[in-house]
């Protein structure tokens, strides 16, 4: 079909509409009336994604956003999941057994962490973190049971850059793998395989559904790895629900008109905040001010709706207390955990990330107790800054 973002948002997959509807229906059934000839009956319940057979195989709306996704991030394939969590960790359960290795970073969503750390090493599968903004620490961790480079960048929450071209590279010349977290770019914003990632995952959940009324996660690859991910994903049973499939698939055709008003509204708070006296540091990879702005322009065609600030403080505690004053004055931004929704949230990273990560963690992590991490709406920019404008000012 056609390759234009716009229209792929709101076009692609139609085959997998079977009806006249223009908008595609809800298959809510769990299982489909089965081919009486056994031969066709084997078949569809062995063909990966098949979406006429049984819910954990495949679903036809399942197949339609995995269509459209597939097609943004200029990949073969992909399957959607429950959950960001279940498209990662069956990712990775597609390629690695025991006695492996991964490199991975220092910074990292905190489940995707507790995946490395906590999960993996009960199955004798090892990872090494590095500092993702030194390309040559990640040759260095690389050993001869290396399966896979996992990255994430921007990264959660202290929105580092990862140069995706080195990793795609560095990979391909070792043989194995590379695979990367797109959530916080999204494929409006960063495409890997231009820079020769292998294989792409999202927590759909935010700027892909981008309404706060999902979960949902996809894998993109190839055709064979899909493949194996898809057998992967009947076993661990993590299968997207037909409705939350319907609602990504509606918040989809609207990425693109989105993600760009975000990218907008996110450039203008940045500046805003980079400039007032009650604010320590702003990250973020549009400002030239980020350490790696030349790296990130490089790499992306706009710099997405995650912020992060740290708030004056002449210690630890005051930091703590003027970022949850913060928080607290604030009356359009909601404190709430995710991102990449219509409406702008505010979190505090080490609330959040506390009980997973100890105090050395969080510091390798880049996580302080003056920080928040913003995740721009689609508001009015004008009624943000003043929002943030008048919390600010009731600040000690
Ligand atoms: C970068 C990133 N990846 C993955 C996930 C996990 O996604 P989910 O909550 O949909 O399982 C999150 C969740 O916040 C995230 O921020």
């Amino acid at each position: 079909m056609t390759s234009k973002t716009e229209t792929i948002l709101v076009h692609e997959g139609q085959q997998f509409n079977s009806t006249a509807a223009v908008t595609a229906p809800i298959f809510q059934t769990s299982t489909y009336i089965a081919d009486s000839d056994p031969a066709e009956y084997i078949k569809a319940a062995t063909e990966a994604k098949h979406p006429y057979f049984y819910h954990r195989h495949g679903n036809p709306t399942n197949s339609q956003v995995a269509a459209v996704v597939a097609k943004l991030e200029k990949m073969e394939d992909a399957l959607v999941f429950a959950t960001g969590m279940a498209a990662i960790s069956n990712a990775i359960l597609a390629i690695v057994k025991s006695g492996d290795h991964i490199v991975a970073q220092h910074a990292h969503y905190s489940g995707t962490a507790i995946f490395f750390k906590e999960f993996l090493t009960d199955y004798g599968i090892t990872v090494t973190a590095v500092d993702q903004t030194d390309t040559a620490a990640f040759a260095q961790a690389i050993q001869a049971n290396t399966k896979l480079i996992y990255i994430e960048t921007p990264s959660n929450p202290n929105l580092n850059i990862t140069d995706l071209k080195a990793i795609g590279e560095l990979a391909k010349r070792q043989g194995i793998l590379s695979m990367v977290d797109n959530t916080f770019a999204s494929p409006i914003n960063q495409t890997p395989v231009d820079f020769g990632i292998d294989v792409i995952v999202h927590s759909a959940t935010k700027y892909l559904g981008g309404h706060s009324d999902l979960t949902a996660g996809i894998v993109c690859g190839s055709q064979e790895y899909i493949a194996k991910v898809w057998k992967r994903s009947v076993t661990l049973g993590a299968s997207l629900a037909p409705l939350d499939s319907w609602l990504l698939l509606r918040g989809l055709k609207t990425l693109s008109l989105r993600v760009k008003q975000i990218n907008a509204n996110a450039l203008q708070l940045a500046e805003f905040l980079d400039q007032h006296p009650k604010i320590k540091s702003v990250s973020y990879p549009g400002l030239p001010s980020h350490p790696q702005h030349e790296l990130a322009t490089r790499q992306m065609k706009g710099f997405s709706g995650m912020i992060c600030l740290e708030v004056n403080g002449q210690d630890e505690e005051q930091a703590f207390n003027n970022a949850q004053a913060l928080i607290n004055n604030l009356t359009i931004f909601i404190n709430a955990a995710s991102l990449g929704g219509v409406e702008s949230l505010i979190v505090h990273p080490a609330s959040m990330w506390g009980g997973h990560h100890t105090k050395a963690q969080k510091e390798i992590s880049g996580i302080t107790m003056g920080m928040l991490r913003i995740s721009v709406g689609i508001e009015n920019a004008a009624d943000l800054i003043d929002d943030l404008d008048q919390a600010l000012r009731k600040l000690g």
